[in-house]
């Protein structure tokens, strides 16, 4: 079984200083930094690029988890990989070909994740779980930070633990996780928890570091 890890999302951090805020959080205790690229075009919001995740790079050793709310996300694949991403999520509603997608991600060297929206069933995944190294369950619909955990999801986290079976997969979860949220998501399976709000919103290490150690305790209950 996985350990529990958190992963504070950049998405609630300054954008006027991304470097400082990822060597705090890294700082503070955060085990991966969750990377949000979005589009405007699968979700109604822009984030940044490859760029951007390039140069941040320096600034930690810490895993890079970059969740691509992206369509399509098979032309930039290989410039998230070369930009220091360790670990690539697609969503599986953000094209036809799921399968192909996560293969590219494995053949450039990366771990590969695949994520699912609220409003989509465990079963549109189950034909790559031999393809995945982790399982993005949305708890929120992606676009925004700041959102109410989708109760529902609860059940599905439940239900992906049970299909994955002995499977090395982690699962993660991302939206509205907070103290509460984060103790529901780990009980029913999930043991990577996305945190951007919950996390950023006391804006110096200490409080990033008491944050974090808040969410791993009622993750560990
Ligand atoms: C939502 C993003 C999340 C978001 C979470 O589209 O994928 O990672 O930053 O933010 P909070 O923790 O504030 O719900
Ligand atoms: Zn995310």
């Amino acid at each position: 079984t996985h350990p529990i890890r958190i992963a504070p999302s950049i998405l609630a951090a300054d954008f006027s200083k991304l470097g400082q805020e990822v060597r705090d959080v890294a700082e503070a205790g955060a085990d991966w930094i969750h990377l949000d690229v979005m589009d405007g075009h699968f979700v109604p919001n822009i984030t940044f690029g490859p760029d951007v995740i390039k140069s941040l790079r320096p600034h930690t050793r810490a895993t890079f988890d970059c969740h691509l709310m992206i369509a399509p996300a098979d032309p930039f694949l290989e410039a998230f990989a070369k930009a220091g991403c360790d670990i690539i999520t697609v969503h599986a509603e953000a094209g036809p070909h799921l399968h192909r997608s996560l293969q590219t991600v494995k053949s450039l060297g990366k771990k590969a994740g695949v994520s699912i929206n609220p409003a989509t069933p465990e079963s549109a995944i189950e034909y790559v779980l031999d393809t995945v190294d982790l399982i993005l369950v949305m708890t929120v619909n992606p676009g925004f930070g700041g959102q109410k955990f989708v109760g529902a999801t609860e059940e599905k986290i439940r239900r992906i633990k049970a299909m994955i079976g002995s499977r090395p997969i982690e699962i993660e979860v991302d939206g509205g996780i907070a103290p509460d949220t984060a103790g529901v998501a780990a009980k029913a399976g999930a043991n990577v928890l996305v945190a951007g709000s919950a996390i950023f919103k006391g804006g110096s290490v200490d409080a990033y570091r008491s944050a974090i150690e808040v969410l791993r305790t009622q993750a560990q209950k």
